[in-house]
Formats: structure tokens, C-alpha cells, sequence
């Protein structure tokens, strides 16, 4: 379990962002208007566009800056007999207790033989309760038409393990990549996103020779911790924590977590995980395919093993989102300021015309317009300058350019930086590249 340290928990900040997040529209609760459904959310406008850039951000560093990952788009829904290969059916699940007195249900692993709720301690025997959610396919309900939602991407690599091999010429050390929603029955959601029943991962099974999996374990823990530095966590609030023998998941022979400093304390962003030859193995017993690679440069044939670097994207937004958020004051003013590095900003520039006079709105139009086809940008005219920017600052776009009437005279703009607020004037035709330039893209 991880560990929470008293200094480290910091409730302020985590109402602070949840009630941002609320108010600007980055998360809603799912059908509000219906009172919700526990623990579910919508992500509205802003949280849409955050989320793309999480994942977009993902993809960069896992497959378009490499040429040994390439990616897939697996079904949500697949044969049950793949989830019985797994493991998943058998052993994919968490201890439940209830509580005789107040009837609640919790993990019995997260409660200490007390009800968190009510204080008694007539607690049922622990029984394991697995963590998938069942369906039908088809207008039958009946044994032979259930099926799971995934709770993994995972088990959509390892069965077109094959496929993808024979389809682009690959051999190990190679990587097949996926993002995509997954599903979890659990008993517990909570702490606004970071639990919740349904949620998006961002996953990468790398196949290679079995003597070479604790090199690659290895290799992915730096590589992934690098990540969220780079997209601007400071390391003093990630750490790598290496699971104990009994943290253990069913196929795994070693697990390094990416944790990070939550407002609680550490918790999970990512694990690590040395998933030996244990699901290949699975699904060429269960399907009786043979799921073995044949080296013809060294006449050897194996079933690779796999280090999974598996990833909460929406978990991931909710940790750059604490911490990003930041409070100041500018000009004797107190500001709220969402430090997001720009690529995971919702908006990277914010187009702002001095005033909502007629005379600047086709230039600011055409200055927006320029910058559409390379930056997602936000037009704003309305309040005071001062106000426009307070509300950039706090949704974290890291650039605002504003158009007044002197821009109408000599073709120039303001280009206003977030964090130092600093202001720069510059000609329109030079605008796009120099933010390109600023913006790393
Ligand atoms: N295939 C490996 C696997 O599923 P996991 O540690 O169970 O590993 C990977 O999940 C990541 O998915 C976690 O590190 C976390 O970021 C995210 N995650 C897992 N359960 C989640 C939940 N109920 N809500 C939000 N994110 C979750």
C-alpha cells in the first residue's frame, strides 16, 4: 500500500482543483440533472480537450517518437474466453465485506475490521468479488451470450500478438500500443477521478527474448517516469515504488508503480509491470494457436515475455491538473493559474480583441483564423482585458494575444506569456511561427 504521510495530505488544493474543474467545465458529474450515478463523470469542454492532449502526449513519446511500437484499436467487447485465459474470471477480484449494521459494503483490505461509516465492527467474512462487469450479446440472456466489458486493454495485445507480428514484419523487441476506455465494477470509487468504474487507459505490451525482461523493466520504469516530468510534474512529487511479493497481480513476476504526490498522499499513476510469458502462454493453451516466435537469425523459437507500462489517462489529467495549480498575485490582485505545460493545456492561445468594437473584430478574426490551423485557440471578447486574462490564467492557456486599435495602424499584436505575464509585441506574420517556437510543437 502506499504510504501517506501527514505532511503531505492537502485538502485545500484538492477542493481547490475539484471545484476549477467544476465551475470551467473540465468534469461534470454524469447526469447531473438525474442526481448523477455514483462516482461517474462527464468531461465537459475543457476536460475533452485536456484529455486529447494526454493522450496525444502518450502517443508521441510511446509511438510516434519510436520505430519499435506501433499501435492498435481493439473491440471493447471480446469472446469471454479470452478474459478466461487471463486469469480475469477467476482471480480479478477485490475482498468484499458488509457491514451487518448499516448494510455498506467496502474492500476489506482498505478498512481495518471497522465500518468506516458507521463505527461497528460486525463486519462479514471477506469474499472475493470479481471486478468485471457482465453483459449480453445478442437479444438473448442466457449463459452462452455473456460477455465482459475489458477491464484491461491489455488482452487485446496479447491476442493479435500474432496478427501484428505477421501484418508489419516485426520482431522482438517490439511494442503494440492502445488507448482506450476500460471498465472496473469497483467497490470503492473515489477521490473525484482517480477511482471511478469506468475510466481510459493508455497501455504498451513490449514483447521480448526472456533474458531480456529485466533490462526492459528496467529501461520502461526510467522512460515512463521521464514522461511526466517532461509534460511538467516536478520530481520531488513522483517517486518509483516497486511492489511486494504479495501486491503482486496474478501474472506478474515484478511491478514498479509511478506514484505520485496526491493531495492524500502517494498513490498510483502508473504500473510497471514484468508480465513474463504468462498471457501468451494463456491464450495458446486456451486457443490452441501457436503464439511462439521463431528467430531465423538465431534458429531459436520462444514466446517472448512482456513489460507492460500501463497508464491511467484520465488519473494522469487529474495529477497534471494538482499540479499545475498554483495561486499568486499580480498587481496587488490574487490569481488562480493552472501552470499546464502547453501541450496538455486545453488551449494554447487565447485570441482577445482589446474591445468588442466592430472595427477590431475582423482582424482579431483573421489573427484567430491564422492560428486555428496549427493551435487550438479561444476567442473572447467580452469584460475587461484584465478579467480575460485572469480567466486564461486559470484554465491554463500559455499565451493570449490581444488585438487593439494599434494593431490596425502596423499589423502588430501582444503576445502575453501565462506564468511571468510578461508582454511582447510582434508583427501578425511572424504570430504562428514564434508561438510554434515557444510551444515546443
Ligand atoms: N494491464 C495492467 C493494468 O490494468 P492496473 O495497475 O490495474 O494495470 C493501470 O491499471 C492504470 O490504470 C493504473 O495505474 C491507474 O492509473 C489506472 N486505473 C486503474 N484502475 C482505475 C480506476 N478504477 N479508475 C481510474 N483509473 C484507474
Amino acid at each position: 500500500m502506499a504510504t501517506s504521510p501527514e505532511s503531505a495530505t492537502n485538502p485545500e488544493l484538492f477542493d481547490a482543483v475539484v471545484n476549477l474543474c467544476k465551475r470551467r467545465g473540465f468534469v461534470f458529474p454524469s447526469a447531473e440533472i438525474y442526481g448523477g450515478i455514483r462516482s461517474t463523470y462527464d468531461y465537459g469542454p475543457l476536460g475533452a480537450l485536456m484529455l486529447r492532449n494526454v493522450r496525444e502526449a502518450w502517443w508521441r513519446a510511446m509511438i510516434q517518437e519510436r520505430d519499435d511500437v506501433v499501435p492498435i484499436d481493439a473491440a471493447i467487447l471480446t469472446n469471454p474466453k479470452v478474459w478466461e485465459a487471463s486469469g480475469h474470471l477467476a482471480t480479478f477480484t477485490d475482498p468484499l465485506v458488509d457491514c451487518r449494521n448499516c448494510k455498506e459494503r467496502w474492500r476489506a483490505d482498505e478498512i481495518e475490521d471497522v465500518c468506516p461509516k458507521c463505527g461497528s465492527t460486525d463486519l462479514t467474512e471477506a469474499r472475493p468479488f470479481n471486478l468485471m462487469f457482465k453483459t449480453f450479446v445478442g437479444p438473448l440472456e442466457g449463459d452462452s451470450s455473456v460477455a465482459y466489458l475489458r477491464p484491461e486493454t491489455a488482452q487485446g495485445m496479447f491476442v493479435n500478438f500474432f496478427n501484428v507480428l505477421t501484418a508489419t514484419r516485426r520482431k522482438p523487441p517490439f511494442g503494440i500500443a492502445q488507448i482506450g476506455r476500460a471498465f472496473r465494477n469497483e467497490i470503492t470509487p473515489g477521490n473525484f477521478v482517480f477511482r471511478t468504474r469506468e475510466f481510459e487507459m493508455m497501455e504498451m505490451e513490449f514483447f521480448v527474448p526472456p533474458a531480456d525482461s529485466p533490462r526492459w523493466h528496467e529501461y520502461w520504469c526510467e522512460e515512463r517516469l521521464g514522461w511526466y516530468m517532461r509534460y511538467g510534474i516536478a520530481g520531488e512529487k513522483l517517486r518509483l515504488r516497486a511492489h511486494d511479493k504479495e501486491e503482486l497481480s496474478h501474472y506478474s513476476a515484478g511491478t514498479t508503480d509511478v506514484e505520485f504526490l496526491f493531495p492524500w498522499g502517494w498513490g498510483e499513476l502508473e504500473g510497471i509491470a514484468n508480465r513474463t510469458d504468462y498471457d501468451l502462454r494463456a491464450h495458446q493453451e486456451h486457443s490452441g494457436t501457436s503464439l511462439e516466435y521463431f528467430d531465423q537469425t538465431t534458429d531459436e523459437r520462444y514466446i517472448p515475455h512482456v513489460v507492460e507500462p500501463a497508464a491511467g489517462a484520465t488519473r494522469t489529467m487529474m495529477a497534471f491538473l494538482l499540479a499545475a495549480y498554483d495561486e499568486d498575485e499580480i498587481g496587488g490582485e490574487r490569481r488562480a493559474v493552472l501552470r499546464l505545460h502547453p501541450r496538455i493545456a486545453p488551449y494554447q492561445v487565447a485570441v482577445l480583441p482589446l474591445s468588442r468594437k466592430d472595427t477590431l473584430a475582423p482582424l482579431a478574426k483573421d489573427v484567430l483564423h491564422r492560428l486555428q490551423r496549427y493551435l487550438m485557440c479561444e476567442y473572447d471578447e467580452t469584460q475587461s482585458i484584465g478579467r480575460r486574462y485572469r480567466r486564461q490564467d486559470e484554465i491554463g492557456t500559455p499565451y493570449c494575444v490581444t488585438v487593439d486599435f494599434e494593431s490596425l495602424e502596423d499589423q502588430q499584436v501582444t503576445v502575453r506569456e501565462r506564468d511571468s505575464t510578461e508582454q511582447t509585441r510582434l508583427p501578425i506574420d511572424d504570430l504562428v511561427h514564434h508561438l510554434l517556437g515557444r510551444l515546443d510543437i
